[in-house]
């Protein structure tokens, strides 16, 4: 057992006690580096496929690179609550999502996450009752991009608000302990957080959630394309990356070769 071990309870307990940074990882060090850090809540994010695999949205991961991720993040026996993105169509039923969520249980995740609300909510309840904790993904939905065309911006209209509201309870109703809100504007995201008993982690979702999640290299500003708005400050490390390496290859290029 790994000492002051975070659970998934200990997450939804933070509500209104204190804020909730989380971060995501997708291997070993970083995962090492973050628990570290002392951030409590790590998520192996199905961005692993844009941010390490180079691909061009997340609906191409499959559930076998989200295990191969996720084993090594947790051969580093975080004291972090380690939760898990369930890649896409990889809960389409009921019987599907469990297969998928033991999966990645059996892979080292102490918690899922799946995108949706009240439409995967048989899904959801699935799970639960399966015991593995839920983490919810309310807002814009990156598995969505292709039938929505792009990355929009949630809760503009009152239709929207109402629906997003609506996800958040039955989300909580069901017994996620968190939920992730995802580019929705702030005053839906303060509504929502004031709404529901669970945390609310928000991601470009305003300042009024009780924790945010942000990738781990926009943050430290290593992702290949540019660092997304909602990123406040980015350390900007992949240049001292560049640095490093050109200056080594200048050493190694300028030496005379021995005869
Ligand atoms: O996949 C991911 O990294 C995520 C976070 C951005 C919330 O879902």
């Amino acid at each position: 057992m790994i000492p002051g071990k975070i659970t998934a309870t200990d997450i939804r307990g933070l509500k209104n006690l204190r804020r909730i940074p989380a971060l995501t990882a997708y291997d070993f060090p970083t995962a090492k580096l973050l628990d570290d850090a002392g951030i409590p809540l790590i998520l192996v994010g199905d961005s692993v496929g844009m941010v390490v695999l180079g691909y061009p949205d997340t609906t191409h991961v499959t559930l076998a690179e989200m295990e191969h991720h996720l084993r090594a993040v947790a051969r580093a026996q975080p004291r972090a609550l380690l939760a898990a993105d369930m890649p896409f169509q990889s809960y389409q039923t009921p019987a599907q999502a469990v297969d998928s969520a033991r999966r990645l249980v059996a892979a080292g995740a102490e918690a899922v996450k799946a995108e949706g609300g009240r439409d995967i909510l048989p899904q959801v309840r699935a799970i639960l009752a399966a015991g593995i904790p839920f983490l919810g993904h309310l807002g814009m939905l990156p598995q969505h991009v292709l039938e929505e065309k792009g990355y929009h911006v949630k809760g503009k209209s009152e239709p929207e608000k109402a629906g997003l509201i609506a996800d958040a309870k039955a989300l909580a109703a069901a017994g996620a302990f968190a939920v992730v809100l995802e580019l929705v504007t702030p005053p839906v995201a303060r509504a929502i957080t004031q709404a529901i008993s669970i945390p609310t982690i928000g991601i470009g979702a305003g300042p009024d959630c009780d924790g945010e999640i942000l990738v781990v290299t926009d943050l430290l500003g290593t992702s290949a394309g540019d660092v997304p708005r909602h990123v406040k400050k980015s350390w900007a490390l992949a240049k001292q990356m560049r640095a490093a390496i050109v200056e080594w290859k200048e050493t190694v290029a300028g030496a005379t070769t021995k005869p």
